[in-house]
């Protein structure tokens, strides 16, 4: 019997090239982007290090920088002036987001802009949807309101709409309100298999979104669950979903390969802010090589099945890689 040798095509960096499974290319990332509307949000956010809040200027300036790193996909949140129980300002087409749209795309015509559409940056409790009489999310009525914001955020010139409440029936809904406002180029990129997880809590931070009483394991999935993730996926491609995701992405490593398997939809993973900040933490300690560290990670992503990496690293990435 030979001795089989695998280690034959691990001798050095061009052989190991040669026979590289995955890569991580920069056109698979998207940064997200965090807009707000007072001076006073504007800044750095303390948990996750290279991250900040811009202004409507300073996003244009964040967004042509990215451009120029070869990150042409952004996907923006807002931090707007004013929140209320109706989340009223989400779908005024003169809010934060809708503006940061027209300003960005603006400048960058060629610049693919996502908006995530949820209400929780947007109402003054905190969820990710309207509250009936007895303080619970009204699946239905937030539906008519994500709706809306999809048809604001479309009309401000939005190539991508991401909904990421986790109501029931939403993307079948924004599809035919996108649809009803001749918006049929817009896509829908859907948080379809979105955790209740403890890595969004530097994001709360950042968007200023913690619920003020409660939590969201009314409508965000039950970690544990892995069946159910596919099962909210199938309803997401079913209802027309152009793309599907599975957030937060290391600890769900397992839920993106099923999916991956099962579905033919281009498939999106969210590192979220946790996952993040986890990284900042350890590489500012010197306990690990940061660069190596992160390639690690978005690669673990594309090797799972991802064809596209959500990923506040991306700029980072771009720089190395690009
Ligand atoms: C809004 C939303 C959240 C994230 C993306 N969209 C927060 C949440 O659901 O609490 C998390 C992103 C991150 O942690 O990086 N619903």
């Amino acid at each position: 019997m030979i001795l089989l040798r695998p280690r034959r095509l691990r001798r050095n960096e061009v052989v190991r090239a040669l026979v590289r499974e995955h890569r991580v290319h920069v056109e698979q990332l998207v940064q997200p982007l965090f807009v707000a509307e007072l001076q006073q949000d504007v800044g750095p956010i303390a948990a996750m290090p290279g991250i900040a809040r811009y202004d409507l200027g300073g996003a244009v300036a964040q967004a042509c920088q990215l451009f120029a790193l070869g990150i042409k996909s952004l996907l923006l949140f807002g931090i707007p002036a004013q929140k209320d129980d109706g989340a009223t300002s989400s779908y005024d087409p003169d809010g934060i987001v809708a503006r940061a749209i027209g300003a960005i795309k603006a400048a960058l015509p060629e610049m693919l802009v996502m908006a995530d559409v949820c209400c929780c940056e947007y109402t003054a409790h905190g969820h990710c949807g309207i509250l009936d009489a007895r303080g619970a999310v009204d699946n239905d009525a937030t539906v008519e309101l994500l709706s809306r914001i999809a048809v604001t955020y479309a009309r401000a010139g939005a190539d991508v709409i991401a909904p990421s409440d986790m109501m029931d029936g939403r993307v079948a809904a924004i599809r035919a309100a996108l649809d009803g406002a001749a918006a049929t180029d817009v896509a829908i990129m859907s948080y379809s298999a979105k955790y209740a997880s403890a890595f969004y809590g530097p994001f709360r931070e950042a968007a200023g979104t913690a619920p003020q009483f409660g939590d969201r394991r009314g409508y965000q999935m039950d970690p544990p669950n892995a069946r159910e993730a596919l099962r909210e996926i199938a309803l997401d491609v079913a209802q027309g979903a152009d793309i599907v995701m599975v957030k937060p992405g290391l600890p769900y490593l397992d839920v993106l390969r099923a999916a991956r398997e099962r579905f033919d939809v281009p498939l999106a993973v969210y590192n979220v802010s946790g996952e993040y900040a986890m990284l900042h933490a350890a590489i500012a300690n010197g306990w690990l090589d940061g660069e190596r560290a992160i390639d690690e990670i978005l690669t673990s992503f594309v090797r799972a099945g991802a064809d596209i990496v959500i990923t506040y690293f991306a700029a980072e990435y771009a720089k190395r890689h690009g």
